[in-house]
């Protein structure tokens, strides 16, 4: 484990944090933490961000620096780490004292859970557990979890509340929700801790500035980095996965939120967390409460994009839901947030990033070949 790397230094700079705030980011490097990340520091907390760069790259959190200028990314310390290993967890809270962890290291490929289980219960529980146990040696005992719609399994009613019953498909989603119920039973056993559980929909979308987004390595399972890859030539079509399903077109309807609400979403989950004392354990959606279907995301993203994505109707993908779609009622009453970014502004900076930087950060195709 190294210290430093990236974006070293945490000093005090000289911009004041929000109340002199400072915050662990696990996965600081990925598509959701490096947009938090970026947010962070905007609001001026001091931000420690911890990766161990399976499925990304030191060069996101360069660009978040570059996005951010010299004075707000001097609040930004990296710090290599695998949750797995307790020992790097230890460095990285001997090194600082953290108000609270923002946690969002994990994997997330449904159809690499099924063939690898063994991988998402190290990774995802193994991970989760040190973190916790690290954070209670240190007297650290407020955090938000990423957690995923994934864990409403296939509903029998839309939108979902969050008081829904829960079901996992498939072992990424017997994580989400083995760590859910895990993590309501240590704040039970434990009142002092705080925690939030964000259920994100289907994150897409990327910063305005087209300098970071999603950047996955290998065939991308999910659909906008599949169609953003049909667009600037990397895949000849795009694979529509079920079109006889009970919906105005037929193809199935998600709930699409753009990153950087997402990103917000979280913002005010931690500011949620240090004004409330006795909130103990609870989840909240996030998700834009609109559901659009696969062709109708198809079609917003060609208007951004000026062409036609070509595609190929096939049969469903196993394991989908026909729909899933958020209420956004809990979030907007009790954190006060809701998404401000529609379909439009999704496909545009979708569409923005994957122009600026057609094969992710690494700008090479030879480098990309998968
Ligand atoms: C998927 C996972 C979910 C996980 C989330 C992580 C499944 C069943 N669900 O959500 O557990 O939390 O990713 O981001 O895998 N589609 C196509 N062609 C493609 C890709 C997708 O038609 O090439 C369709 C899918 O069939 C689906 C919709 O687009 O109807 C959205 O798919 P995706 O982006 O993979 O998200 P989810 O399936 O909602």
């Amino acid at each position: 484990m190294a210290i430093g790397g990236v974006g070293a230094g945490g000093g005090a700079g000289s911009v004041e944090g929000q109340q002199g705030r400072s915050v662990l980011v696990t996965g600081g490097a990925g598509f959701i933490g490096t947009h938090t990340v970026l947010r962070l520091l905007e609001k001026g907390y001091a931000v420690t961000a911890v990766d161990n760069f399976h499925n990304s790259v030191p060069e996101a959190l360069d660009r978040v620096r570059h996005i951010v200028g010299p004075a707000l990314s001097a609040r930004l310390q990296f710090i290599f780490g695998d949750l797995t290993i307790k020992d790097d967890l230890e460095k990285v809270f001997a090194a600082k004292r953290y108000d609270a962890v923002i946690h969002f290291a994990g994997l997330k490929a449904v159809a690499e859970s099924v063939a690898h289980p063994e991988m998402y219960n190290r990774n995802n529980i193994v991970g989760t557990v040190n973190l916790y146990d690290v954070m209670k040696k240190h007297g650290c005992n407020k955090l938000v979890f990423s957690s995923s719609a994934t864990v409403y399994g296939q509903p029998e009613k839309v939108p979902c509340v969050e008081d829904s019953p829960l079901k996992a498909l498939n072992p990424y989603g017997r994580t989400k929700l083995y760590l859910e119920e895990m993590l309501r039973d240590y704040q039970h056993a434990n009142p002092e801790w705080r925690t939030i559980l964000l259920r994100y929909f289907n994150p897409i979308g990327a910063h305005q500035s087209g300098d970071i987004g999603e950047d996955p390595k290998g065939v991308p399972n999910n659909l906008l980095p599949y169609i953003q890859q049909v667009a600037v030539g990397r895949r000849p079509e795009l694979n529509v996965y079920g079109h006889d399903y009970r919906t105005r077109d037929g193809t199935a309807v998600r709930d699409y939120i753009h990153v950087v609400d997402l990103a917000d979403g979280h913002i005010a989950a931690l500011e949620k967390l240090f004004a409330t004392p006795d909130i103990g354990c609870v989840a909240y959606n996030l998700g834009t409460g609109r559901g659009t279907t696969v062709l109708e995301m198809v079609s917003a993203f060609e208007k951004a994009y000026g062409k036609k994505i070509p595609v190929k109707m096939c049969p469903r993908r196993p394991g989908d839901s026909e729909q899933v779609y958020a209420s956004t009622a809990k979030a907007e009453q009790e954190l006060g947030w809701r998404a401000k970014y529609g379909i439009e502004e999704m496909c545009r900076d979708q569409w923005n990033w994957a122009r600026k930087n057609p094969y992710g950060y690494c700008g090479d195709a030879a480098e990309n070949k998968d």
